[in-house]
């Protein structure tokens, strides 16, 4: 099989030919899991695929001592465990060469003035033109320090010709006072153009599909209203529980955790407007008016519209797993939800009376995500009679895993008699295209090489998204008539109210 070209390809963006140009990636948080499990590997997949720009450093920046040598040992270790594609090692041994490790304090200016003599003279021995792309993969506590030092060493300043992009990770603020002001700090260094707010669901292929689905298909869209839609489910599942997460998930749970960004990123993908063009600002001010027109819950609405749930102890896979309040590092009396179900109103022309049934949840029986769109009912004449209604139609959306969408519709079955079953018309990326989808991150990092911020989140969608989750956790932290928290066993769907939930309405969730 031929080998693709290393240099500088031309890549599809959404509206234009994106090339990802030399740089160096500075990586904050260089010896943690983010950077193991997916930063490194996605790098690694990206230069398997001659998708890397011609000319590459990676710094990996950390406190902890360590020379170049055994930084690159470990992320070949992380790389060979975690990586999409086997490691081949031709490609490792070219690859670790432009893996650089830079030992300091975050908050150690000087570390910074060193950093910055590093990038220069990496711009001399690696050709990375003065580009630089910092990633901040350290725990948001750090942001701030980061972006001062960086601000101090003259590392938001470029030459000209040359950029510095910024690749802040999620959890991006806790509420919306602590995220506007993340977004005052970054901004005091950084514009809004050099700044990235990484949301992996938006580079998961199926996501981007999406649009696709809705926007390159004359089928749908003249369906994709009140008119002839019932309601909206998205589901988010996944088997593992908090693994050795609690420092960060106590504080956060799966309303912060899941649903303020990638759940309401899915929603906006399926609810928005047609864009007037594919442009980064395009597309993100027509998700940002679907955020704008969420309707704010009433404190005192909360109880009845959003469950939130703990796992107990239960068994998974048929393998007993502890409760939640017995996992390292959780505090046994611990309130944080491991599960939310919302039921949302979009107060718009399209979505007037149309209710997005949104949950997620950790230790559910399946890992799976999905968006299942329903349809209203036949009029109940000629099949779809009372002694024999007939099912709804549905178009499921796999983001993950066996990525692809399905159509569910009825049919005859064969014979001589007028029986009518649902079958499902059936489609999965990996048999039509016949290859792996590559993963979020290397989406993402490629188009933060090529300037292309059209799949990240832009200030005023964060902020926006914040406002809306922040009346559920006041209500949830009332002092008087908070709604409880529900348990459910691990292994289970959740707690019984969120089925509730949806029967209140006379609707079920869909199995996965
Ligand atoms: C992360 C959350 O953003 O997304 C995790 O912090 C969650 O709690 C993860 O497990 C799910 O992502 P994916 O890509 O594995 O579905």
């Amino acid at each position: 099989m031929k080998e693709k070209s290393q240099s500088n390809p031309l890549r599809e963006g959404l509206s234009n030919k994106a090339v990802p140009q030399p740089c160096a990636v500075v990586i904050f948080g260089a010896t943690g899991d983010l950077t193991h499990r997916k930063l490194v590997p996605a790098l690694y997949n990206i230069a398997a695929d001659g998708e890397l720009p011609p000319a590459v450093a990676v710094v990996g920046f950390a406190r902890r001592p360590k020379t170049d040598d055994e930084f690159r040992q470990e992320m070949e270790e992380a790389t060979r465990k975690f990586s999409r594609q086997a490691v081949r090692d031709e490609i490792w041994k070219g690859f670790a060469e432009t893996l650089y490790y830079h030992q300091s304090e975050f908050g150690d200016e000087a570390g910074y003035k060193k950093l910055a003599e590093r990038l220069d003279k990496l711009d001399e021995t690696s050709g990375t033109r003065g580009n630089r792309l910092f990633y901040f993969a350290a725990s948001p506590e750090q942001f701030e320090t980061i972006i001062e030092n960086l601000q101090k060493a003259g590392l938001n300043k470029t030459r000209e010709g040359s950029w510095a992009r910024v690749i802040l990770e999620k959890p991006f603020g806790t509420d919306l006072e602590s995220a506007r002001h993340l977004n005052k700090v970054v901004q005091s260094a950084f514009s809004e153009n050099q700044t990235y707010r990484i949301d992996h669901f938006l580079g998961k292929e199926t996501a981007q599909n999406i649009l696709v689905l809705r926007f390159a298909n004359a089928i749908f869209e003249p369906l994709w209203n009140a008119d002839h839609i019932d309601h909206v489910q998205i589901t988010a599942a996944e088997t593992l529980g908090v693994e050795n997460r609690a420092g960060y998930y106590e504080g956060a749970g799966a309303l912060r955790d899941m649903v303020q960004n990638h759940l309401l990123q899915l929603l906006c993908l399926v609810a928005m407007e047609p864009p007037t063009d594919l442009g980064a600002d395009g597309i993100r001010d027509e998700k940002v008016k679907v955020v704008r027109s969420l309707r704010p819950f009433q404190i005192d609405e909360v109880g009845s519209d959003v469950v939130r749930g703990q796992y107990a102890e239960g068994a998974i896979a048929g393998e007993q797993v502890v409760a939640y309040r017995a996992e390292k590092n959780v505090d046994p009396k611990s309130q944080t939800e491991t599960f939310v179900a919302l039921r949302v109103r979009i107060d718009n022309w399209r979505w007037a009376d149309v209710p997005f049934y949104i949950r997620v949840g950790k230790r559910l029986p399946k890992s799976g995500t999905e968006i299942s769109v329903h349809f209203k009912k036949a009029p109940q004449v000629l099949f779809n009679r009372e002694s024999q209604a007939l099912d709804q139609n549905v178009l499921v959306i796999r983001i993950q895993p066996d990525e692809g969408i399905s159509l569910r519709m009825q049919a005859k079955v064969p014979g001589t008699s007028f029986r009518i079953e649902s079958v499902k018309m059936d489609f999965h990326y990996g048999t039509s295209f016949g290859k792996a989808s590559p993963e979020a991150y290397e989406r993402l990092l490629l188009d933060a090489m090529s300037g292309d911020p059209t799949l990240f989140a832009r200030r005023d969608e964060v902020e926006q998204a914040w406002k809306f989750i922040d009346t559920i956790e006041e209500a949830w932290t009332a002092k008087e008539n908070a709604p409880k928290l529900a348990t459910y066993p691990a292994g289970s769907w959740g707690p019984e109210e969120a089925d509730e939930l949806l029967a209140r309405d006379g609707r079920a969730w869909r199995r996965l």
